[in-house]
């Protein structure tokens, strides 16, 4: 069995963007599926897939991610390998076209998982990855948002994910054909976030976590409320002891999300033989997945 499962973010997705969603998370699949079957690692799959989100604007992640109060961009990610459990994270990066490839680097080149800010920037330099414009990263749709927003007052981090506000975050989960399970995250977080402020995708246990003997999960979602339920963990902790049911887990840890902190977000998830789940409580999440007993890809974006 090999099998990916891809997202590009919980929030109250509008109808008049359903589209490059699902386009989106559907050629994003088809990039990191053409890796598993060609005898790739899950590790290549993830990060291959996650690349193109970050390229295509649609996403807050990478390229098209939203701008912070003093106007700069700053992104997250993480990775983990769920067979050596070696995992790879930055936050509050900057200038960065590809975090998910620099965090892969980091897990697989550093004594260190968890790199911020200026260091994460030197040590993707001094590994051959050059920091880009801000340009490159900015898109006008953000510059707008990021000139409205400046007038607004009392903005906060939880509106960005119902109430029509725009909240994204990229993940994939990736089992190859070697039993290994990979997970990543990659955001630009919340817009009008605070200089500095990380959310829950960069920290392993709540954006992402990956054990090949249980499953892998990646969160989207208000990382405030994710970080306080270390929801990524808690979905891989309740399918090690349900029978490594994914669907009853991933429910499970989005009741949890909801009830213990009001939060508001979404999973995906695989168990240990590639069984996808998806569950989340904003009004839409754009999600695809495929495993080696489909034909084709699913892509939703509607609640189950
Ligand atoms: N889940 C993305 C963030 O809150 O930064």
């Amino acid at each position: 069995m090999i099998s990916l499962i891809v997202h590009g973010g919980a929030w109250d997705i509008p109808d008049d963007v359903v589209k490059a969603h699902c386009n989106g998370v559907r050629k994003a699949l088809s990039i990191g599926w053409k890796v598993l079957t060609s005898g790739g690692t899950a590790e290549e799959a993830v990060e291959r897939t996650i690349m193109y989100l970050e390229d295509d604007p649609t996403f807050d992640a990478g390229r098209g991610s939203f701008v912070n109060a003093i106007g700069e961009i700053e992104l997250d990610a993480s990775i983990m390998n769920g067979t050596s459990y070696r995992a790879g994270a930055v936050a509050a990066v900057q200038n960065i076209r590809h975090p998910i490839s620099l965090v892969r680097l980091i897990m697989n080149n550093s004594e260190h998982i968890f790199l911020a800010g200026d260091g994460a920037a030197r040590f993707a330099k001094e590994h051959g990855i050059n920091q880009c414009r801000s340009e490159e990263l900015l898109v006008g749709r953000e510059l707008e948002r990021w000139k409205e927003l400046q007038k607004k007052k009392g903005f906060l981090t939880k509106d960005a994910f119902h109430k029509k506000g725009p909240g994204d975050t990229v993940g994939a989960v990736a089992l190859d054909s070697y039993g290994t399970i990979v997970a990543g995250t990659s955001t630009g977080g919340t817009p009008k976030k605070y200089p500095g402020r990380v959310g829950d995708s960069p920290l392993i246990g709540c954006g992402t976590y990956a054990d090949s003997r249980i499953g892998g999960v990646s969160s989207t979602g208000w990382g405030e409320s994710i970080i306080r339920v270390v929801l990524a963990k808690t979905v891989i902790d309740i399918m090690e002891n349900n029978g490594n049911l994914p669907h009853e887990a991933a429910l499970k840890g989005i009741d949890i999300l909801h009830s213990k902190v009001d939060g508001l977000g979404g999973v995906i998830v695989l168990n240990k033989d590639g069984v996808p789940a998806v569950a989340f409580n904003t009004p839409r999440m754009a999600r695809a997945y495929r495993t080696s007993e489909m034909n084709e890809c699913l892509v939703g974006i509607e609640p189950v």
